[in-house]
């Protein structure tokens, strides 16, 4: 492989370093080009730009691979426990049985918020977004951890309270949604027990979770823990650049996740299916609409800016819709639907031409709904999961003794110089 690129601008020849990675992906390095050149480059929605080195999640998206750390998203899924997964991706190595116990105590330790944060829900209109409301509750708790302001990546204390916590804030606000009293937590159960405890659990009766739905959590914050440089996760890095603190990164991160281009698209897929049932279940017609431009119409749930093959995820989540929706004697419309809406999908030339396959949302919301979550909250489940991915990026970025702030150039298209004119002669 050659080691540097030749570019040749203005007559000049210059000469671009090549870089590669552990799994041969390869990039021209123009760390120096303005400076030699005068030139930047542009690359709208930065489909051809790299922004950092990470060492965290590797995806082939012509072959569907999807790895963290170099272990398969299927064996995680099927073998591991979300926390030992959240340990992997933050600090690089699946734990020892001592190092597990140690994160489970201390994550155990700082479920509880504030007293006084629980009065904030107070304030929110039940009807409020939940992912609003999760990010200002995550952004909060920089108020309340001063220590955190520090922004020090080797502070294991600021990442396990978040880790923990934000279970916590979800079923709080979830809980002030629907007018019941707050659950708090029970640190006799494990991560995700725990969860659904504070979401589900209520005074008037007892209540243990069941070992398949914790099962079925586990596996799906598994599946969204981490996704590389996606739409969310450069936020956090971007807003982490400037060495605000973790908690404002994550809060950040919270509100590019909830577009309905990213993370927003598990509960953009069910209202969508919902719609076609509602209009009498023409799902061929609703894919004419799609195929048709001037429709404005796309199929959510679909397609990805680096998958051209089928989600590894997409294919985990449909196998669980299977087999969870029968033990809960869920029989729901919308699951045949979908797989109608798949099966045209992977046969029509439209979507073909164009890598359109299933993404990771695309039977996340069918599996959140037969698990009771309510439709507003599908998008923080996602958050739920990211959250180590997006801690786990932001240690990294802050441990790189290369680090810079993040401050991308542009070209300017707008006025020349031109001279100020008064009021009184406009
Ligand atoms: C996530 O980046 C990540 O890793 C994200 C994520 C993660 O884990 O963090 O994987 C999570 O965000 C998954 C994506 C969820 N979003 C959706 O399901 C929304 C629907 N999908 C799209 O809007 C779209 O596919 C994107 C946003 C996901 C990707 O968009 P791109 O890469 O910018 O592709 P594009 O919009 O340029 O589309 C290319 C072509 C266009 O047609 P042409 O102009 O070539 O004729 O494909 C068409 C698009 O119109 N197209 C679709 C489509 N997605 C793309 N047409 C119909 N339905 C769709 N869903």
């Amino acid at each position: 492989m050659a080691d540097s690129a030749k570019l040749i601008l203005d007559g000049n020849e210059y000469e671009l370093p090549i870089v590669e990675g552990s799994e041969n992906e390869k990039a021209i390095d123009i760390g120096s080009l303005r400076a030699k050149t005068g030139y930047v480059t542009i690359d709208g929605g930065y489909k051809n730009t790299g922004a950092c080195y990470s060492a965290i999640t590797y995806l082939d998206g012509e072959q569907g691979i999807l790895r963290y750390r170099g272990y398969a998203i299927e064996d995680l899924a099927e073998k591991a426990e979300f926390l030992e997964v959240a340990y992997l991706i933050i600090y690089g190595t699946l734990p020892t049985p001592t190092e597990y116990d140690a994160f489970k105590s201390e994550i155990r330790h700082h479920s509880i918020i504030h007293e006084d944060m629980r009065h904030f829900f107070d304030g929110f209109p039940s009807s409020g977004h939940p992912m609003s409301i999760l990010s200002s509750m995550v952004c909060s708790l920089s108020a309340y951890y001063p220590d955190s302001l520090d922004a020090d990546p080797g502070d294991d204390l600021q990442i396990t309270r978040l880790l923990s916590k934000i279970r916590t804030l979800v079923a709080f606000g979830y809980k002030k949604s629907i007018g019941h009293p707050v659950m708090y937590p029970r640190n006799d159960l494990s991560y995700c027990g725990n969860f659904m405890h504070m979401m589900f659990a209520n005074p008037a009766e007892p209540y243990e979770p069941d070992p398949v739905i914790v099962k079925a959590i586990n596996t799906l914050l598994i599946l969204h823990a981490d996704h590389e440089q996606n739409c969310s996760t450069s936020t956090v890095r971007l807003v982490g650049s400037s060495n605000a603190n973790l908690y404002a990164a994550v809060s950040a991160g919270i509100l590019a996740l909830w577009g309905p281009l990213h993370g927003g698209a598990n509960q953009a897929v069910i209202e969508m299916l919902q719609e076609i049932q509602d209009s009498g279940g023409d799902y061929k017609g609703f894919m004419e609409k799609v195929k048709d431009k001037s429709s404005g119409v796309r199929l959510m749930g679909f397609g990805h800016r680096v998958y051209k093959n089928y989600d590894p995820r997409a294919k985990v989540l449909k196998g669980m819709a299977d087999k969870l929706l029968p033990h809960l004697k869920v029989n729901d419309p919308l699951l045949d639907i979908a797989k109608n809406l798949e099966a045209i999908a992977l046969e029509d030339p439209y979507f073909v031409e164009r890598n359109l396959y299933p993404n990771v949302d695309f039977y996340s919301g069918i599996v959140y709904r037969a698990l009771g979550i309510p439709v507003n909250m599908f998008t923080v489940m996602f958050a739920l999961g990211r959250l180590p991915g997006w801690i786990g990026q932001w240690r990294e970025m802050m441990l790189d003794p290369g680090k810079k702030i993040g401050r991308p150039r542009q070209i300017y298209t707008g006025e020349n110089a031109r001279d100020f004119v008064p009021l009184a002669k406009r």
